[in-house]
């Protein structure tokens, strides 16, 4: 873990372990022919001065420190060693490991090797061809795989090894997450503890991210429960260049079997061989560090100033430190002074030397572009860039990037949007980078996404037309590989770190859970919780995913074959495998086998669109989002904006035909229910509108379907920083939402000019005709709800001539709702569980169930246990393509306890009952026809009716 020089590791590179052996590329030969001869004459020159004479440190030439050039020469003898790549076969153990530990036999495992069949071409390879899941028993001893084979004898391991039972669930090697802050960032969020990005200055290529990486982060055990192994943890990206990064792996300590816990001992390559870099483009860092008139940058055309002005002063040391290495080389006489070294440019002038491997965030075409000219211009490599939106819109410009590799993307499946340089994106980014013959990885970029479900986003890479073992590789061998950890992670095979994860489905599957974890052969969990679930089956790649689907085509008439489920309310009778669904005018007209009606619609030429197990379900319902007020979440011009203080109706600021709300449409989510803000996302102030996302204008036949849904408020922490007058705490929000309930009981007959005003739907809610939805996670906060709904309810009883005592109320967010869900269930209080696993990103989150293998289930389990009705909201809008991924994780997840009907409810149905709008009158033209099972990872929306009496298909 010491640098072997003695030099502290941002000086130069470490000495590589004396086992490796060098096998340079023919490309590279040449530069290590020269740079072998300088530092050949430069190693010669320090011993001959050594064995001359003993160190003296008085000793001076041109009144110099003799001692200190010759530290200076010991430098230049390895300041332009270029690494390669760590080995892995060939070591007889991993550095990492702890003696003591007991080696362990994994009998019987569907293996996930990671390479295809010897043999296969590389050609071949890139399409697939070669890979397949095998059945193999898997030896680890020493922190190493050591055997993969079909069968191997428990009586021809070490007689102290550890025997794991696989059943034939699948194995992987452990995931890889390129993109983390885990550590630098610890959840719950606090500012205390939030160390990801120095903002002294635009420009630190100097800080180091390992320096901020607090071990204890429970978040570390939550993200490896996800089967994630080793993580890259970048600093920030307000800095175009942020610094420093590190592959850490995610043990952490005793408790996971480690010496100590420290930052040192996460490393994932003690010997340290690469370094790794962060840099930032675009909005970033002209939104942080922009002061016009004072400091740049303000704008792209500022950044890339600042990026080519440290390159600049980055060569020139380079080559100053060169020069001087040539001269000290032909006598340390040749020098006037010592070896120039300044730790303000070293990292980068290591950058320059190739011995960094850099990550780059640029989402758009200007960025990418701009950046690849800097790496021509400077002549250093970029391995991947981050948050790579438009990647797939410019490929030719990758290609153009400095060096023998274009850059990867690395890239969220489906999470865009959020800002301007996100908003220009596509889910099927992955297919098409792939389809240029470039490279994805997924990343979670957490606390962003939780890194705990990155194999989740290359699971959607595969549904979003990525080929199966591309997508697996997008989170295994891929990062591999641009971490320069090749030979190590990423491939059961031996030589191979002994990371390795035991799944309980398919890991591109709906609600894949690990049931073990090991790292550097150290099994992580002793007591996991294992999920019931059927046996697991590895997916069968489907090729028709590959398919990018066009724009759909609107029918009044159609008819679809091959259904085979039928998920509709009031249509639970008995139908075959095999149905046919004729639609007429936006409606269903028949289900079963309609022979007479096919019959007709054969002979009057219909359209017949015939599925493969094709799903008939009511369409979906987002709820709590900003969709439909807003197009790009941080443009204050797209935005409805922030209440503040007022309280308005989202009915008043609705916006529609925007990419959220097409989006939604075309993904099967025909309604919405949203509220306005009061400040920032995920909080509420003022009554939420239900309306069509298929509608073009609020205008539009029945484009609202109920325009005051419910009256909301916001109980998070935002609240004490929202700018209501008197509000600056939780106790004061409580109380005067308390005060305005009693005050509406007290003049609940009283008549209110203002029909549209806070009153007036405050008097509404306590007479019994309008939902309260209080956004609020914390399980304390929810208790004092619960005693304000008491309060009020004993004023309303105390009124004479009421009909109605009880409030209707409902707990929106409810990360910690789980902790009191006996109390919600008997105060008849629902829960919209938004987002539904929640990760404690918020201190008021921080109880969340993370599930198994930590956690006996999460939050939508015990809330269901208990009774409470329960629905699922967005906390962001992106999730709006996922809503039937997530009712499949609920469904997967829940052992046995919600069935497909049910748990498609929690994104439709359930929502509409617990706000009380009438579905009977929405249902029958609210319908969406899927080709697979929207509740798994290869279903796909084949036809949407969203009420507007005819049927968009997608053939
Ligand atoms: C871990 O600790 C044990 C016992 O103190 C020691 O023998 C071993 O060398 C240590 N291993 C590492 C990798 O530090
Ligand atoms: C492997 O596990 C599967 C699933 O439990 C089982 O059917 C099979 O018999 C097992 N094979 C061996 C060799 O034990
Ligand atoms: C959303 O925007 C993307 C990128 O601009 C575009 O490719 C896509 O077609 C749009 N989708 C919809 C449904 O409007
Ligand atoms: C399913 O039904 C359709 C329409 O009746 C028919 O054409 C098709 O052959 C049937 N398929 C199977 C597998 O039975």
């Amino acid at each position: 873990m010491d640098d072997k020089s003695g030099l502290p590791p941002y000086q130069a590179h470490a000495e590589p372990p004396r086992w490796r052996r060098h096998k340079p590329r023919r490309a590279r030969a040449f530069r290590f022919l020269a740079l072998g001869c300088l530092c050949f004459i430069a190693f010669a020159q320090w011993k001959q001065l050594s064995q001359r004479r003993p160190v003296n440190a008085e000793l001076t030439v041109h009144g110099l420190s003799v001692k200190r050039l010759q530290e200076d020469l010991a430098v230049c003898a390895k300041i332009n060693r270029v690494p390669d790549d760590p080995i892995g076969a060939g070591r007889e153990r991993n550095a990492r490991y702890i003696d003591g530990h007991a080696p362990t036999l994994i009998k019987n495992a569907t293996v996930w090797v990671g390479e295809p069949a010897p043999g296969t071409s590389d050609e071949d390879a890139r399409k697939g061809v070669g890979y397949s899941w095998i059945t193999a028993d898997v030896y680890l001893a020493y922190g190493l795989i050591q055997r993969v084979e079909s069968s191997i004898a428990v009586s021809s391991v070490a007689s102290n090894a550890l025997v794991f039972n696989a059943e034939g669930r699948p194995l992987t090697a452990g995931i890889i997450d390129m993109h983390s802050h885990a550590g630098g960032s610890p959840l719950p969020e606090s500012w205390g503890n939030e160390d990801l990005n120095e903002m002294a200055s635009d420009i630190t290529p100097y800080v180091r991210s390992i320096d901020g990486i607090h071990p204890n982060d429970h978040q570390i055990q939550v993200i490896k429960s996800g089967g994630v192994t080793t993580s890259l943890i970048l600093p920030g990206s307000a800095n175009n260049m942020g610094g420093e990064a590190y592959v850490i792996k995610l043990a952490v300590g005793k408790p996971d079997g480690r010496n100590e816990t420290s930052a040192v001992d996460l490393l994932a390559d003690p010997d340290r061989n690469w370094r790794f870099m962060k840099m930032a483009c675009g909005e970033n860092p002209k939104r942080v560090y922009g002061k016009p008139g004072t400091q740049g940058p303000t704008s792209r055309l500022g950044e890339s100033w600042e990026f080519r002005q440290a390159f600049e002063h980055a060569t020139k040391y380079v080559q100053e430190q060169n020069d001087w290495c040539t001269a000290a080389a032909g006598g340390i006489e040749q020098v006037r002074t010592y070896l120039p070294q300044e730790l303000r440019w070293e990292s980068l002038g290591a950058l320059l030397r190739h011995q960094v491997r850099l990550n780059t965030h640029c989402y758009t075409i200007s960025d990418l572009e701009a950046f690849v000219d800097h790496t021509n211009e400077f002549k250093f490599k970029v391995r991947a860039f981050h948050h790579a939106h438009q990647t797939y819109l410019v490929p030719e410009i990758l290609k153009r990037a400095y060096g023998d590799e274009p850059p990867a993307s690395a890239l969220f499946a489906d999470n865009m949007w959020y800002k301007s340089e996100a908003y220009t994106a596509s889910e099927y980014a992955g297919k098409i980078l792939y389809d240029a013959g470039l490279e994805t990885v997924y990343v979670s970029d957490n606390p962003v996404l939780n890194a705990q479900h990155v194999v989740f986003e290359a699971a959607k890479g595969y549904k979003y037309g990525l080929p199966y073992h591309a997508a697996l590789a997008a989170v295994t061998t891929g990062p591999a590989a641009r971490l320069g950890f090749g030979n190590r992670l990423g491939k059961i095979k031996s030589g191979f770190d002994a990371d390795v994860v035991v799944w309980d489905s398919d890991p591109l599957s709906v609600g894949a859970t690990p049931v073990q974890v090991w790292i550097d052969g150290t099994a992580q969990y002793e007591n996991p919780v294992v999920l019931e679930k059927g046996p697991a089956q590895v997916i069968v790649p489907d090729a028709s995913l590959s398919k990018i689907p066009g724009e759909p085509v609107s029918l009044d008439e159609v008819v679809f074959t091959g259904i085979s489920r039928v998920l509709l309310a009031g249509r639970e009778e008995s139908l075959s495998a095999n149905n046919t669904v004729v639609v007429s005018k936006g409606e269903i007209a028949c289900i079963g086998a309609c022979e007479a009606e096919l019959r007709a619609a054969t002979e009057s030429k219909t359209p017949i669109i015939k599925l493969n197990n094709g799903y008939v379900t009511e369409s979906l319902t987002a709820f709590g989002s900003t969709i439909g007020l807003n197009a790009i979440d941080a443009e204050k011009d797209t935005d409805n904006g922030n209440n503040g203080n007022a309280f308005t109706r989202a009915e008043d600021g609705l916006a529609l035909d925007t990419n959220k709300t097409n989006t939604a449409y075309n993904y099967g989510v025909t309604k919405a229910i949203s509220a306005p803000k009061l400040r920032g996302q995920d909080t509420h102030h003022g009554t939420s509108v239900g309306f069509l996302t298929g509608a073009r204008t609020p205008l539009d036949q029945d484009a609202i379907f109920s325009p005051d849904a419910a009256v909301h408020y916001t109980l998070t922490p935002t609240i004490k920083s929202a700018g209501q007058p008197d509000i600056s705490s939780i106790s004061a929000a409580v109380g005067a939402l308390r005060r305005k309930l009693l005050t509406a009981v007290s003049t609940r007959t009283e008549s209110i000019p203002d029909t549209y005003s806070e009153s007036f739907y405050l008097q509404r809610v306590v007479n019994g005709t309008l939902p309260l939805v209080l956004t609020v996670h914390s399980a304390d906060v929810i208790a004092a709800v619960l005693k304000v709904k008491h309060a009020v309810e004993d004023a309303l009883q105390q009124q004479r001539d009421t009909t109605t005592t009880a409030l209707r109320l409902v707990i929106h967010g409810g990360a910690e709702a789980h902790l009191l869900a006996p109390q919600l269930a008997a105060a008849h209080v629902g829960v919209i569980l938004a987002p539904l696993f929640s990760y404690a990103v918020t201190w008021d989150q921080r109880r969340a169930l993370s599930g198994a293998p930590l956690t006996n289930g999460t939050a939508i389990d015990a809330l269901l246990a208990a009774g409470v009705r329960t629905a699922v909201g967005l906390e962001e809008d992106w999730w709006v393509r996922d809503l039937g991924l997530l009712a499949g994780i609920a469904h997967k997840n829940g052992q046995g306890r919600i069935d497909e009907r049910e748990a498609l409810g929690l994104v439709g149905g359930n929502l509409l009952e617990l706000l009380g709008v009438e579905k009977e009158e929405l249902a029958p033209r609210h319908f969406v026809v899927w080709e697979g099972s929207p509740l798994e990872i290869g279903g796909r929306v084949k036809g949407v009716s969203g009420g507007r009496g005819w049927v968009d298909v997608w053939e």
